[in-house]
């Protein structure tokens, strides 16, 4: 009897001592799924935080394994995260070492490099950051960012000021060249003689180019203003024809007009401009003939001035009517920024088609 009490005593100590370590352990479990719930919301919290910061940010471990790679990173990149986890940060970009330390002391200020991704060239700000546990290095962290509009816009800006001091001494040079230039225009007129007419021709061929010079120069640096007023399309093109009477004179090239006589309203002197800059490029480009037509089309007037020239490249055509953009020796690259400033004004569009055999520019007005 005394041995089935001991028994029982003892089984109830193990009873209470397994039904207090069951309570413990349900006690720890729940302790357990508190701080697993509380580690996966910071785990989120943090994923959170690297998904809406709008600078790229990739860690690496102690070979340079890519760990975490952000959405801004992605981005930058052109990849999907999981393309790039457990991928090397070498195999990403060039950089020419996969040891963390060097990738530490390499980047640790700020450093701007350009990388092609996709056969695009951007450019990039990164630095490097070592990541540490107990004092230990164990990997870095990469922050970037894309600097490529940030750095075209500098540039951008930079080139507005310079043309902005170039325009501002152009228009006073210009202006001041107008003035003699209209006297010397006069007095060659007056060389009535004969004997001198030829040398008197010249003189004013040269004249007329030394104003299409400063009329481009005055027209692409100061504010115009739109002066509208009512005109014959036949008497327009017989005055252009004698402002490109210089060029013509100077070229083997046929020139050819075809001209509906109409009447419009617009400002004849920015439209004059147009079409002069596009007549003297076309006979800079033809090999034998310019042909230029005046005609209306859908209640348009239609200027049209076509060459049988080697046409513009793509390359080029992507730049032609930027300022000083010029595939000339001695052009200024300013007619057709000139040309699109001027149609812009009259309201009008400008248009061309180009191949092997020739260009066609148009404007409709
Ligand atoms: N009709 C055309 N055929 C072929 N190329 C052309 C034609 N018109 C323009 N281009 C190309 O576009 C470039 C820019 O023309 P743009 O008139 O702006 O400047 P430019 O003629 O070089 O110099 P500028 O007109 O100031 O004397 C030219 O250098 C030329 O390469
Ligand atoms: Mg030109």
């Amino acid at each position: 009897m005394k041995n089935t009490e001991q028994l029982e005593a003892i089984f109830q100590a193990v009873l209470k001592t397994s039904k207090d370590l069951e309570k413990s352990y349900n006690e720890l479990k729940e302790k357990f799924n508190l701080l697993e719930i509380k580690l996966e919301n910071n785990r989120r919290y943090l994923e959170n935080i690297l998904k809406s910061i709008n600078t790229g940010v990739c860690s690496v471990d102690l070979d340079c394994m890519i760990t975490t790679f952000n959405r801004e990173a992605c981005s930058v990149f052109e990849v999907e995260e999981e393309d790039v986890k457990s991928k090397k940060l070498n195999e990403l970009f060039k950089i020419d070492t996969d040891n963390v330390y060097e990738l530490i002391e390499k980047f640790s200020n700020q450093t701007k490099m350009s990388i092609e991704i996709n056969g695009k060239e951007k450019k990039i700000s990164m630095s490097a950051s070592p990541i540490t546990d107990n004092e230990d290095i164990v990997g870095a962290v990469i922050i970037f960012s894309d600097i490529t509009r940030l750095e075209e816009l500098e540039e951008e800006n930079r080139r507005k000021e310079k043309l902005a001091v170039i325009g501002q001494m152009a228009a006073s040079i210009a202006h001041d060249i107008k003035n003699p230039l209209a006297s010397i225009e006069l007095l060659v007129s007056l060389l009535g003689d004969d004997s001198k007419k030829d040398i008197a021709d010249n003189i004013m061929i040269s004249i007329k180019r030394i104003n299409n010079i400063i009329n481009n120069t005055l027209l692409f640096t100061k504010t115009v203003i739109y002066r509208p007023e009512h005109f014959n399309t036949g008497a327009f093109m017989d005055d252009v024809e004698l402002e490109v009477y210089a060029h013509l004179k100077s070229r083997i090239v046929k020139f050819e007009k075809r001209v509906k006589r109409f009447d419009i309203v617009t400002d004849k002197n920015l439209l004059k401009s147009a079409v002069v800059n596009l007549i003297v490029n076309a006979l800079d480009a033809a090999r034998s003939r310019v042909v230029v037509s005046v005609y209306k089309k859908n209640d348009k007037a239609v200027f049209e001035i076509a060459d049988d020239g080697f046409g513009i490249d793509s390359q080029t055509a992507k730049h032609i009517f930027e300022p000083f953009y010029t595939k000339k020796k001695n052009g200024t690259g300013l007619g057709l920024s000139i040309v699109s400033k001027a149609v812009k004004i009259i309201n009008g569009k400008v248009e061309f088609e180009t191949s092997k055999d020739g260009t066609v520019f148009r404007i409709w007005v």
